[in-house]
């Protein structure tokens, strides 16, 4: 079965809740305006928390063709974890997806591996998807492992979902080196390391889940570079974080296939 392209639009911690409704309106009549087919490729925007009610309504309101989700959740179901937000607050505004695992999260917030495995498995059982992000640091490209680091993060990530529940899943292998930084990896780079992480789903799962599971590239992607890495038969879409806050410069992403 094809896979169906899903590129997403990771907002970070940029937009308050007007810049969001503005952006997300903008958004739809982007799309509209290229002649975005949602049967073709999956739009999705990432807001940050205090805009999720804001996208949600637009959205809603006017019957975009988009789907949204979060940055982030927590393990807990409730209680005294100040600060943090459950996937029941995040399904009740009807998120999609949830991205975990971020290299940022890593960095900033000590996220580990072990700890992204749990969440995805949270997001899973609360009948969301996680985009689960994998990604090296310019040293470990530097010295050639890259290949070998990031397959030990999706072991170690991937260790305590069923086949069933990483068919439906999204990784995003997301170099680090190439995030915000306007240095995009080449395509046959997202391709070697995309198509790695394939390889070994079908080792730790079977052939069925790897052919379903979709592996996004981010880093420095923008209409200008998005069909080139789209063209690669193991990228499946574009974890998009600068391009994804212009309107018509995500749109043109989305429909990288009319451009
Ligand atoms: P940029 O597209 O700004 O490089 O960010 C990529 C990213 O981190 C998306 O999650």
């Amino acid at each position: 079965m094809a896979r169906k392209p899903i590129l997403a639009g990771n907002w970070k911690m940029n937009m308050d809740h007007l810049e969001a409704n503005h952006l997300v309106t903008s958004l739809g009549a982007a799309l509209a305006d290229l002649g975005y087919d949602p049967e073709k490729s999956e739009a999705v925007v990432i807001p940050p928390f205090t805009d999720i009610r804001t996208v949600q309504t637009v959205i809603d309101a006017d019957s975009l063709p988009i789907a949204y989700g979060a940055q982030d959740v927590s393990t807990h179901d409730e209680g005294a974890y100040t600060g943090d937000i459950s996937t029941g607050m995040l399904t009740k505004l009807g998120c999609a997806y949830v991205v975990v695992g971020h290299s940022e999260r890593r960095e900033y917030h000590g996220e580990s591996n072990e700890l992204i495995g749990e969440k995805a498995k949270k997001i899973l059982d609360a009948g969301m998807l996680p985009i689960i992000c994998c990604g090296e640091a310019l040293e470990v490209r530097k010295e050639g492992k890259h290949v070998e680091f990031v397959l030990g993060q999706i072991d170690a990530m991937l260790a305590n979902l069923t086949a069933e529940e990483v068919a439906k899943s999204v990784i995003a292998y997301e170099p680090i080196w190439a995030i915000g930084t306007g240095e995009t990896a080449t395509a046959d780079d997202a391709q070697e390391v995309c198509g790695a992480i394939r390889v070994r789903v079908g080792e730790l799962f079977d052939e069925e889940t790897a052919e379903a599971v979709r592996i996004q590239y981010g880093g420095s992607v923008k209409s200008g570079n998005v069909k080139e890495i789209m063209g690669k038969p193991d990228v499946d879409g574009a974890l998009v974080g600068g391009a994804s806050l212009k309107a018509d410069e995500f749109a043109k992403i989305v429909c990288f296939d009319l451009i």
